[in-house]
């Protein structure tokens, strides 16, 4: 696999979670730019402590990034490595296809999820983040199996993407590199990137945090990315964590 310089694929046939392998080499001191690569994972791993399915056909990596920031900052390469996502879905999809970004890291096309981002950190002594392993699940050649997941989902093929799974890593990958170099800039560029493939942005949503569900205008990303949401009966909120959704009704 041609990797942007500087990088190193490591490619296994068969894995446990390309996260955990990626975090276990990233503690033994594995450099930046380390990224994990499996045909197939046997415990892939999502959000919330949620199974992701992995079966051959789609696109599987968890890369290393070593950002010695603060643990704010790193938070947004969740938004870095949806647009790689979105950027490498758009090379592929026919144009008619509407490629959104659904807060804080999902890529929707057509309104459906196509794939799946987990980041997982470590601090250094001095409170900085001293690794972060960005682990992509792409949907290329099979979606979720049905009712596993609880959200509409689909994968690129089914969307008209004639690439195979090693192409559409190769375009994620070199996209993320990309993408990284401009959020090494600062976030603003990424900021308005990310704004401008937002899904519902000016709309009303939906925020549920466990129990709690909040509804309001989604009004856009504050300077660090957390969610601008504006209820109709209560002052401007803050939101950085939870899960967004259209509102029933
Ligand atoms: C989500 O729940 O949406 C995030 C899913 C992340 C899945 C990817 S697949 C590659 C990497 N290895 C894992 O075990 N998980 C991530």
């Amino acid at each position: 696999m041609q990797l942007p310089p500087e990088w190193t694929a490591i490619v296994f046939e068969t894995i446990g979670s390309t996260n955990d392998e990626a975090l276990r080499r990233a503690e033994a001191g594995a450099p930046e730019g380390t990224v994990i690569v499996s045909r197939q994972q046997e415990g892939g791993r999502g959000r919330r402590g949620r199974t992701w399915t992995s079966p051959p056909g789609n696109a599987y990596s968890s890369t290393i990034i070593r950002p010695r920031c603060v643990p704010e900052r790193a938070a947004q390469l969740g938004f870095v490595t949806a647009l790689a996502v979105c950027d490498a879905a758009a090379a592929g999809l026919p144009g008619e296809r509407a490629i959104r970004l659904k807060w804080p890291n999902d890529v929707l096309v057509d309104g459906a999820k196509i794939s799946g981002i987990l980041l997982e950190s470590a601090m250094a002594a001095d409170g900085s983040v001293e690794h972060v392993v960005i682990g992509t699940g792409i949907n290329v050649a099979v979606p979720p199996p049905a009712g596993v997941a609880t959200y509409a989902a689909a994968c690129l093929h089914d969307l008209g993407d004639r690439r195979d799974a090693p192409e559409v890593l190769h375009a994620y990958l070199a996209a993320l590199a990309v993408r990284l170099a401009q959020w090494r800039q600062g976030f603003d560029g990424t900021r308005a990137d990310w704004l401008a493939r937002a899904a519902w942005l000016g709309e009303r949503v939906a925020v549920s945090q466990g129990e709690i569900r909040i509804e309001g205008r989604f009004a856009g990303l504050d300077a660090d990315g957390a969610l601008l949401l504006e209820p109709s009966d209560g002052p401007p909120r803050r939101i950085v964590s939870g899960e967004v959704f259209r509102p029933v009704g």
